[in-house]
């Protein structure tokens, strides 16, 4: 009887199926852990970036803003914190809408409605418009992110503050908040907001009142 010939190749592919079968068999080797998906299923977006600012950010922004003032009396100032467990929860909604909300701008959808060009037209435009915005986002999508990344962060910070009751705090939380939503709308809305700007701005504001 003659040997089987056993080729080079033939080796080779004998000690793959060994090794395959043998890692596949063996309890000591763990399969790879399956990593679950983010998200249960698709994401669409209802309202455009402009529509979510005015109707979900902005309004629930404020439970943080409002949350502590000074309020100047004729019998001296007065300074508003927040007291009640009411008070407290009004703060928590917000640092919850500021957190979840920052991921909603991470849903690509439209900068504005259809057909609003925001101030972009005209001689003296002050903003850029949608179409200016979704380039400069789509040029740089990791900057966009970040900003939004940073709004969360706030909204993580005003919960921790939320669990020490720490009213103080809240001053600084709040500046932090108007930093990181005044970083974004300098990059992406009103760029150019320097005194040209304002010069710009006033311009437009004047040329509005004359043809009124
Ligand atoms: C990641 C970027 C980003 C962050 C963070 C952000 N915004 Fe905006 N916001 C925008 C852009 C872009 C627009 C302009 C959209 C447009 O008009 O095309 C806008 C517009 C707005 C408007 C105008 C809406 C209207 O009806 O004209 C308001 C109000 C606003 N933002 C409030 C806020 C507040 C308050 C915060 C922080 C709590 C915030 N935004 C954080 C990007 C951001």
């Amino acid at each position: 009887m003659r040997a089987f010939p056993l080729t080079p190749g033939m080796l080779c592919a004998a000690l793959l199926l060994m090794a395959a079968l043998s890692s596949s068999c063996s309890p000591s080797v763990n399969p790879p852990p399956v990593q679950a998906p983010i998200l249960w299923g698709d994401v669409k977006p209802v309202v455009s970036v402009k529509e979510l600012m005015r109707d979900l950010i902005d309004p629930i922004a404020d439970n943080i803003f409002d949350a502590v003032s000074v309020i100047v009396t004729k019998g001296g100032e007065e300074e508003k914190a927040p007291k009640t467990d009411e008070d407290w929860q009004r703060i928590r909604t917000g640092a919850v809408g500021i957190a979840e909300g920052a991921e909603l701008l991470r849903i690509r959808r439209p900068f504005a409605p259809a057909g609003d060009l925001n101030n972009s037209t005209g001689p003296d435009p002050v903003e850029l418009s949608p179409d200016q915005i979704t380039a400069k986002v789509e040029k740089d999508p990791v900057e966009w992110n970040a900003r939004a990344q940073a709004m969360r962060n706030v909204g993580l910070q005003v919960l921790e503050i939320v669990k020490r009751r720490d009213a103080r705090e809240l001053w600084d939380a709040a500046e932090n908040l108007e930093e990181a939503c005044e970083n974004c709308h300098r990059s992406y809305w009103y760029p150019g907001e320097n005194a040209q700007f304002y010069e710009k701005l006033n311009r437009r504001l004047e040329q509005l009142r004359r043809t009124k």
